[in-house]
């Protein structure tokens, strides 16, 4: 049996009267009697959706921690791809809670990154018109971002591999619902299963609210994050430096979701949408094909594409700031600035075989953002906040892409 380590808890306030705890510690998803025993006993079944790449024995100690309270358990693996975080892959995840029978008070525990994690939630909020869900993150980017607020959801495929006219695209999210889960633990052991590319690209996350964080009355967030950077490339798996990161973040994402669960912010309030910063690129240029970058620290050969979530994340926060900077809403250097943070970081700040930028704004397009064919793109003004540009001149978005070339 392990001991959980140095838990701390942040509530969120998702509409209504729902509010769920995150919980932040080491050693929290194999403790006995732990968080996820306590929200499983009583409850006839659940149904573990795992990512298929985890270590076999953190997934069994799940499975055991749950079976050990007198529920059945079920358990239904998924590679952690955005192409594999589809409507077919759902699909799957209800069958395997059906043929369970899992029933309206069953549980749907997602354990993984975010791809499962917004899978497993999608899942949760459809399976027998919703039922209750435990996340579990297992990625620093899924524990600061995609696990907490309710959002949930997979992508969709157009183009000539899927539905509709022209070249295949993945469109990010496209399906999916607000529904919350009923816990969340962020068990920071887990993230020694990851490779340390997958860990870096958690990172960008943390510097995008650290960029914005003023917004949910953070302001210092911004220098926390890259203290915390600082500690982590000396150290990536420094505990408690890893729970201090993911608290702080989860406390400022929750202040965010509070104020606007829905993203619904009007009347020239950018509200949840501030966490969009750098997403309008990142979507754009996350799934391509043929991109290569430095090794970080230029130690081995160049890496190539495509880029992990998280590195198209931060490639897309220095372009938000080039644009910010431009426009004049962000302090002229914030965008050498980000890109010091992500180089630091150990994440790519430059990009080979990027196609023309007129082709990358046509996929920004894609967006969930656009409205009436307009592109909408957050930038981080000076005040460590974010602001909303509608219609953004196209030269100013270009000149922001070509930023990123190497
Ligand atoms: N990841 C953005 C949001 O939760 O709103």
């Amino acid at each position: 049996m392990t001991r959980p380590r140095g838990a701390l808890r942040v509530r969120v306030r998702g509409e209504g009267p729902q509010s769920y705890s995150v919980m932040v510690g080491s050693g929290l998803l194999g403790a006995e009697g732990g968080p996820i025993a306590r929200l499983a006993r009583g409850r006839d079944a659940a149904l573990i959706v795992a990512d298929a790449g985890l270590p076999t024995q953190l997934v069994e100690a799940v499975e055991s921690r749950i079976a050990g309270v007198g529920v059945r358990v079920a358990r239904v693996g998924v590679r952690a791809q955005e192409r594999r975080k589809s409507l077919a892959t759902l699909e799957l995840v209800l069958a395997a809670a059906a043929a369970a029978r899992l029933d309206r008070g069953g549980l749907i525990v997602g354990l993984g990154g975010g791809v499962v994690t917004d899978l497993a939630g999608f899942a949760a909020a459809v399976y027998r018109r919703g039922v209750d869900s435990v996340l579990c993150p297992t990625t620093l980017l899924a524990m600061v971002d995609a696990s907490v607020g309710g959002k949930t959801g997979v992508n969709i495929e157009v183009g000539a591999a899927g539905t509709g006219a022209g070249a295949p695209r993945l469109l990010k999210n496209m399906a999916g619902a607000f529904h919350h889960p009923r816990l969340v633990v962020c068990d920071v052991a887990a993230l020694a299963s990851l490779s340390l590319r997958q860990l870096r690209a958690g990172l960008a996350e943390c510097l995008k609210h650290g960029l914005v964080g003023a917004g949910a009355a953070d302001a210092g967030l911004w220098g926390f994050t890259q203290r915390a950077i600082d500690r982590l490339a000396h150290e990536p798996l420094h505990e408690r430096t890893l729970a201090a990161l993911v608290g702080r973040h989860a406390a400022y994402k929750a202040r965010v979701v509070a104020a606007d669960p829905k993203e619904r912010a009007r009347g020239g309030a950018v509200g949840r949408m501030a966490l969009n910063l750098g997403h309008t690129f990142a979507h754009a240029i996350e799934t391509l094909p043929g991109l290569r970058w430095p090794a970080p620290g230029g130690a081995g050969p160049a890496v190539r594409g495509p880029l992990l979530h998280g590195e198209a994340v931060g490639l897309g926060l220095i372009a938000a700031a080039d644009l910010g900077e431009s426009l004049r809403r962000a302090e002229p250097g914030l965008a050498l600035a980000v890109e010091g943070a992500l180089g630091r970081a150990g994440l790519p700040t430059r990009v080979g075989g990027l196609p023309a930028s007129d082709q990358v704004i046509d996929r920004m397009l894609d967006d969930k953002k656009v409205l009436g064919g307009r592109l909408r793109v957050i930038v981080p003004t000076r005040a460590r906040r974010a602001a909303l540009i509608d219609g953004p001149d196209r030269g100013l978005v270009a000149r922001a892409i070509d930023r990123l070339r190497a």
